[in-house]
């Protein structure tokens, strides 16, 4: 990665409107000058993640995290400073080499990032290794290799498209990478070379077909190998090897082919198990299709086709699709405000979509996907699979399910649009569907009332931490761009006059800053590294002193004196209770009346 100047911060912070941004991954609604939204850094009910056009600025009242677009986008995406520097670069199209400085060297990330950089250099060529070694295989007249690749039906412009290729054996390319010139340690951090009991190193994915994983900017980040022919028959050999996960590969955060899928808006995406179908689909001209790999679904993946489309079909095998954590996952997808549809393939003789596509071709495929079924009605059926209908216990056991699935439907035109539905489906009367999701409804209304009491708790905690509030104005005051505001706390407070700790980091922060205490300056936030203090500035921007300042300062410094008078008091009372001379007695004592007619003038 190049290294850049501070301008080029504060051109992607100007180019990126924060709302925009934070839009793709959050659903934010107006209110008077702000926008709120669910937290996606915690899970939440109701609204507490708070989004200011004016600051630039973001700020979760629930779990307190904050900052500016740039800080969103490293937690949100979980990368470092300046990946996401780059990120919104791209997201602006600002040419970003126009600021690259040469020399410009940050002690601080720097082995990190460069492990990366090397981790992102070294799977690609990997990926290059593998490609040719398959490419050379099918140039021969006829192998094993050949065979399979022929009979999956993976064709030459696929295999270039998706960067397939070969692991031929144990050692080849460990001995590669070093003439490339990696060191071993580099080698080992990729988790492709394994090193065995005896100091020898082998390659993870030896005799297996390569599937490379690449991110959303197109980098390899892993890869998957798929062992082939008889080998798959021996149940002692994983049909898939995998990367590990390390420091640019994350499972959960990934899905496989989605650089491919990517658009600007997307009508829907199409989430499929495994290699194999997501390259069927796209080969078959269905683009907006990915895979996830074989695991259920997770947060970070359904923020990830939130910032795409608001449609999800999930086609999954048959036996797969009915299992809890697929469920778990599905639920996922529909709690980020996804419409999530559930896939049935019309034949039972095939077990997913890459073997549907090359049996019955994409046009029926394509019947299939309008068929889709919502997530409500596929759970029904799942549910009704698993019961004997005609058998009475099972049948209230049904009802009893459909009404739990449908008192979960916040809708409640569409709660009885189902109920008209699946009444009419099996033959049901509405009635007792209806009283049962009622009395379910209820229970969930007791129980949103239970939480709402608990987030209002943590919040009533928060706002009734009068003490650290105290000391958040006086750096607010200090920020208050009134100069003679600024000197009285600067004359009156010290650094260790501020009890808890990250106002006082802040405050030291500020300090440091000399003259530029101008907080409203939009890129003041790209100067901060401490997490904390980012916190905290966020919140104290949050605070609207304006009109208030002469007040505050009053407060403040009376709060001050008086603190100090406390401290005095006790000093005193503690001393006359140990065994001291009269004379000493008689000072303190009239000391302490002194104290409490001040601290009664300052009440
Ligand atoms: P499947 O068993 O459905 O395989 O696993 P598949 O994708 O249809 O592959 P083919 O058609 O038999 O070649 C679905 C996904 O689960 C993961 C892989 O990502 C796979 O694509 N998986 C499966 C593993 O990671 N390891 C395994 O041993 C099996
Ligand atoms: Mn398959």
């Amino acid at each position: 990665m190049a290294y850049y100047s501070g301008d080029l911060i504060e051109e992607v912070i100007s180019q990126n409107d924060i709302v925009e941004v934070i839009s793709e991954y959050v659903t934010l609604k107006k209110s008077g000058r702000n926008y709120m939204g669910l937290c996606p850094f915690h899970r939440e009910k109701t609204p507490s993640f708070c989004v200011s056009i004016d600051k630039q600025i973001f700020k979760c009242f629930g779990c307190s995290e904050g900052g500016n677009v740039i800080t969103f986008i490293m937690k949100v995406e979980n990368i470092d400073f300046w990946e996401a520097v780059e990120m919104l670069a791209e997201r602006a199209n600002i040419d970003t080499s126009r600021y690259e400085v040469k020399s410009y060297y940050n002690k601080m990330d720097a082995s990190k990032k460069d492990l990366k950089e090397t981790l992102l250099k070294l799977n690609r060529d990997v990926g290059i290794f593998y490609h040719n070694n398959l490419v050379e295989l099918l140039k021969e007249k006829e192998n094993p290799v050949k065979e399979y690749i022929i009979q999956r039906k993976l064709d030459a412009k696929t295999i270039n498209k998706f960067g397939i290729g070969y692991a031929t054996g144990k050692e080849p390319l460990y001995d590669h990478l070093i003439n490339l010139g990696y060191t071993k340690e580099e080698i080992l951090a990729s988790g492709i070379i394994l090193e065995n009991s005896s100091g020898r190193m082998y390659d993870r994915f030896y005799s297996r077909i390569i599937f490379p994983i690449f991110d959303i900017r197109d980098r390899i980040i892993a890869f998957g190998g798929r062992a082939f022919s008889s080998k798959v028959l021996d149940k002692t050999i994983p049909k898939y090897v995998n990367s590990p996960e390390n420091d640019i590969y994350h499972k959960g955060k990934t899905l496989y082919l989605m650089n491919f899928a990517k658009r600007e808006k997307l009508d829907n995406i199409i989430i499929v198990e495994g290699y194999m179908d997501a390259i069927a689909l796209q080969k078959f001209g269905f683009e907006n299709a990915v895979a996830s790999l074989g695991t259920a679904l997770t947060e970070n993946q359904a923020r990830l086709i939130k910032k795409y489309t608001d449609k999800v079909i999930v086609g999954y095998d048959q036996d797969e699709a009915g299992q809890a954590a697929t469920l778990r996952g599905l639920d996922i997808l529909a709690s980020h405000g996804l419409n999530v549809k559930v896939l049935k393939l019309d034949r039972e003789d095939v077990k997913d979509p890459d073997e549907y596509l090359h049996k019955y071709g994409p046009e029926r495929l394509k019947k299939c996907i309008s068929n889709a079924i919502s997530l409500v009605e596929f759970k029904v059926s799942i549910l009704e699979k698993n019961l004997d209908l005609d058998n009475f216990d099972s049948k209230v056991k049904f009802l009893t399910g459909v009404a739990n699935i449908l008192s979960k439907i916040d809708n409640n035109i569409e709660r009885d649009l189902y109920i008209d539905k699946i009444s009419k489906k099996y033959g049901m009367s509405p009635g007792p569907i209806l009283k049962e999701v009622e009395k379910g409804l209820k229970k969930k209304n007791d129980n949103d009332l239970v939480l709402d009491m608990q987030t209002l708790n943590k919040k009533m905690q928060l706002m009734t931490n009068v003490r650290k509030r105290q000391e958040q104005y006086i750096v607010a005051l200090l920020l208050s761009k009134k100069k003679n505001i600024q000197d009285e706390i600067l004359n009156n407070i010290k650094s260790s006059d501020i009890e808890n700790e990250d106002v006082r980091k802040t405050f030291d922060f500020i300090l440091s800053l000399k003259d530029n205490y101008d907080i409203n300056k939009i890129d003041i936030l790209s100067k901060i590294h401490d997490e904390a203090i980012i916190k905290e500035i966020t919140d104290i921007m949050y605070i609207d002193i304006s009109g208030y300042e002469e007040k505050l300062l009053q407060d403040v410094l009376k709060n001050k004196k008086k603190e100090k008078l406390f401290i005095r008091r006790d000093e005193i009372l503690k001393r006359i209770s140990e065994d001291i001379s009269p004379d000493e007695s008689e000072i303190l004592k009239l000391e302490l009346n002194q104290i409490i007619i001040e601290l009664s003038k300052l009440k």
